[in-house]
């Protein structure tokens, strides 16, 4: 072959194509080989100090003992041996402490999500905006107050908000008539006529003679066009009014009740979503 090879003193292997591409010899690139070595010394290293080669019943552990499992358990108690510091400080403290420090309260925080939507969202909604006829949390608005012990009374002993039923005892045109006196007092209009229907038929005891309500009580506020009943406004009002809340000797009586948490949560449970829920409205 090499006496017809018409490029004499090339180093190809004479292997023509087409007259004169023709394979060479040349050694690869001095990087490529470096390359090449150094992967294969990697992989080998690797083999030796990590789990890698099969036995026939097991495989090979490595000189340095390393799984993935142990490093995974370790994160596990790295973040554990934190949550633990933050724990161990909300036993002690009470839940306007835990308020008082914002590293605990955010950590606080973050926490209590998970509990709120395993107990809280299904009724107050996954961000406490509120459902049909269960309160917000996530506004300033309170039937029972906003301050953090008020919350925390809230959850551990639960609401139940009462009102009479005033269907046996008013006229329907004075049903009416307050209806549309407290819708109008929402709306920021004062009628004289209506005071004092709303005086005399003792509305005032637990609304108050403005209205506002009384926390003591869970009373809504009427002043506000934030309404507890949906969907609101003159009908709404009149079948409260009527029915009233709670009351048990009345059947169509609007129901309104906010469960007692006490047998069912932690006492730092409980801390920790009164500091959620004070951080989605606060105020008072
Ligand atoms: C079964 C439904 C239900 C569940 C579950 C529930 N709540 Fe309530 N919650 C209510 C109702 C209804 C009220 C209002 C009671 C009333 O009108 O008297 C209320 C009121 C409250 C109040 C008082 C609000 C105010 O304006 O003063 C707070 C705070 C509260 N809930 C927090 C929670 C938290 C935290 C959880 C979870 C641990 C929770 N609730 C679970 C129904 C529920
Ligand atoms: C025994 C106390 C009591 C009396 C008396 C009373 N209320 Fe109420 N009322 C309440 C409470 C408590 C609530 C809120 C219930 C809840 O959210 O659990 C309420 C709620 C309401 C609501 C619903 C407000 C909303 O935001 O949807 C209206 C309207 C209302 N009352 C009007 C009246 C009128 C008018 C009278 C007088 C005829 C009256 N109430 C008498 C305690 C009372």
């Amino acid at each position: 072959m090499a006496e017809n090879n018409p490029f004499p003193g090339e180093n190809n292997t004479g292997h023509f194509w087409d007259d004169n591409l023709r394979e060479l010899e040349n050694p690869p690139p001095r990087w490529w080989m470096i390359a090449l070595w150094a992967s294969l010394i990697w992989f080998i290293a690797y083999g030796v100090i990590y789990p890698m080669w099969p036995t026939l019943s097991d495989y090979s552990k490595g000189v340095t003992g390393w799984t993935q499992m142990q490093e995974y358990s370790a994160g596990i108690a790295e973040v554990e041996a934190i949550r633990a510091q933050y724990e161990e400080k909300i036993t002690g403290m009470s839940a306007a402490q835990i308020l008082a420090d914002p590293d605990l309260t955010t950590y606080t925080k973050a926490s209590a999500r998970v509990l709120f939507g395993d107990k809280c969202a299904a009724c107050h909604g996954s961000g406490g905006q509120g459902n049909v006829d269960f309160p917000v949390l996530a506004d300033d608005d309170w039937l029972y107050g906003g301050n953090i012990e008020t919350i925390v009374e809230s959850i551990t002993n639960g609401r139940q908000g009462v009102m009479t039923a005033h269907a046996a005892i008013l006229q329907p045109d004075e049903v009416d008539a307050l209806a549309n006196y407290v819708v109008a007092l929402s709306e920021g209009k004062q009628d004289p006529a209506g005071q004092a229907l709303f005086t005399q038929k003792g509305c005032v005891a637990c609304h108050g003679m403005d209205g506002k309500g009384m926390q003591m009580l869970g009373s809504a506020n009427l002043t506000d066009a934030i309404w507890r009943f949906e969907p609101g406004g003159v009908e709404s009002a009149k079948y409260t009014i009527q029915y009233g809340v709670n009351d048990p000797s009345n059947p169509m009586t609007r129901e309104a009740v906010m469960p007692s948490f006490q047998a069912l949560l932690s006492e730092d449970e409980i801390k920790k979503l009164a500091v959620l829920v004070h951080s989605l409205g606060g105020g008072q």
